[in-house]
């Protein structure tokens, strides 16, 4: 089982590569199914969440041919069932993407309900009502089975009770082969959200507003195949940023889109780091003391959630008190209490987070609880004096891609360690 082990306490300096975006291209990838040819792919993500779909597309019949690193080819011309095992599908939370690609393009679908973070109740009502009202008969239990009589979904006109990225993409898929127009309003508008549409559309659907509150899809017979390449990866950009915030330093930030980080730089400004945008680069620098500020996460454009257990990190360190409003999960402070093991000072109450500004903080042994929270105990451990170990390292490993190695590539002091796993003892014998 590996760890991080992370002698903390020294600047950061260089530059690093942004990967493609994971939260799209766990929804680029499924929704290859949708295509009768053949998808060149590129700039995915090096990450397991994308290896593990590769392997549920060849169960279900396609050809997955990886190019490079990044590169990838599928053809989903002779796909032979839409049941993927219940094994693989549960082990990840985007499988829901699954139901909308095969009952788009099959009418058919039967789909593990999907595992992933564990913070807060993660429902599917909004991607269930959206297949409903485009024809489709949903049952929810261990499985999504989801199925269409006659074969084809109708387009329709759906209104999205809350902003949601899942159910957005989900509907978007179900919906380019459907018979007629469909509306989403209330859509959600994240960058991901246009790179589905913009691969969708490079494949042969006909897909407008993506970006915006309402997203007009006229479904077509059938999309053809194509090239496309995914965006860069807003949140571990970001992530970066903040470890650049946290552990003090200048870093080279490449392959980002400036648009999509406003956001995030906007905050981190607040807080006295200094960021120079280049065309497709941010040089991040923090030499100062960090400022307290207040943060809320919103749907796009607003602060992204992704990026809450990573800016609270920061704010640990800033002089004074900061206040961090959680606005779209129940309960993603798990991390919280690693945090304190390290000598944070962090008061939750519910949705919200008083975070008091220490001088510094303590190395310690550590358990990440999921991918974010696992980023911001690195982020600690690097701004930490002494070491830290951090353990549930796959949760890290599922979306970002070597983060070790890009790390050490800016001076980290950080180190992948193999450690056995514990015995499971034997229930004593009174
Ligand atoms: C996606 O999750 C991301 N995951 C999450 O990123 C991200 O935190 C989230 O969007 C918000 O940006 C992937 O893209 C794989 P939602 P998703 O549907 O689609 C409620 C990461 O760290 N809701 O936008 O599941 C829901 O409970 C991961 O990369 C319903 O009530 O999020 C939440 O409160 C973690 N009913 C809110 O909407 C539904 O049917 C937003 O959820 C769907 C969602």
């Amino acid at each position: 089982m590996n760890q991080y082990v992370i002698h903390g306490g020294h600047p950061l300096f260089g530059e690093v590569t942004v990967s493609g975006a994971k939260n799209a291209a766990v929804a680029i990838i499924p929704a290859a199914l949708l295509v009768d040819g053949v998808c060149r792919i590129e700039n995915v993500p090096q990450i397991s969440d994308v290896t593990l779909f590769f392997s549920i597309l060849e169960e279900l019949g396609a050809h997955v041919r990886v190019l490079n690193r990044h590169a990838v080819e599928i053809d989903c011309r002779h796909i032979r069932s839409t049941k993927p095992s219940y094994e693989l599908a549960c082990r990840i939370r985007a499988s829901y993407y699954l139901v909308g690609a095969l009952l788009g393009r099959f009418g058919q679908a039967t789909v593990a309900m999907p595992g992933g973070c564990n913070f807060g109740v993660r429902p599917i009502d909004l991607h269930v009502k959206g297949f409903r009202a485009m024809g489709a008969e949903v049952t929810e239990g261990g499985f999504i089975n989801a199925s269409v009589p006659g074969g084809r979904l109708k387009g329709a006109s759906i209104y999205m009770d809350l902003v949601s990225v899942g159910a957005t993409m989900n509907v978007m898929m179900a919906a380019v082969l459907a018979d007629g127009y469909t509306t989403i309003d209330n859509a959600a508008k994240e960058p991901h959200i246009v790179d589905l549409a913009n691969f969708l559309n490079s494949m042969g659907a006909d897909i407008k507003g993506a970006g915006t509150d309402t997203i007009k899809i006229r479904g077509v017979d059938r999309l053809t195949g194509g090239t496309y390449s995914i965006i860069p990866d807003q949140i571990e950009a970001g992530t970066y940023m903040a470890a650049v915030a946290a552990a003090g330093g200048q870093v080279h930030i490449k392959n980002i889109i400036p648009k999509h980080m406003d956001c995030i730089s906007s905050k981190l400004l607040e807080m006295g780091v200094e960021i120079t945008e280049q065309d497709d680069s941010l040089l991040v620098r923090r030499s100062g003391p960090l400022t307290h500020t207040n943060v809320k996460t919103l749907p796009y454009p607003g602060f992204p959630t992704d990026m809450q257990p990573q800016i609270t990190t920061a704010l640990t360190l800033a002089e004074g008190t900061s206040i961090v409003t959680e606005g779209v999960w129940d309960n993603r402070y798990k991390y919280v209490a690693e945090l304190k093991r390290l000598g944070a000072r962090i008061q939750v109450d519910g949705r919200v987070a008083v975070v008091e500004g220490v001088g510094r903080l303590e190395g310690a042994p550590v358990q990440a609880c999921d991918l974010r929270a696992g980023a911001a105990l690195v982020i600690a451990g690097l701004a930490a004096q002494g070491t830290t170990t951090l353990g549930s390292v796959h949760y890290i490993e599922r979306g970002y891609e070597d983060m070790v190695g890009k790390l050490r590539g800016i001076g980290a002091d950080i180190e992948v360690v193999d450690v056995p796993e514990p015995e499971k003892k034997e229930a004593g014998v009174s």
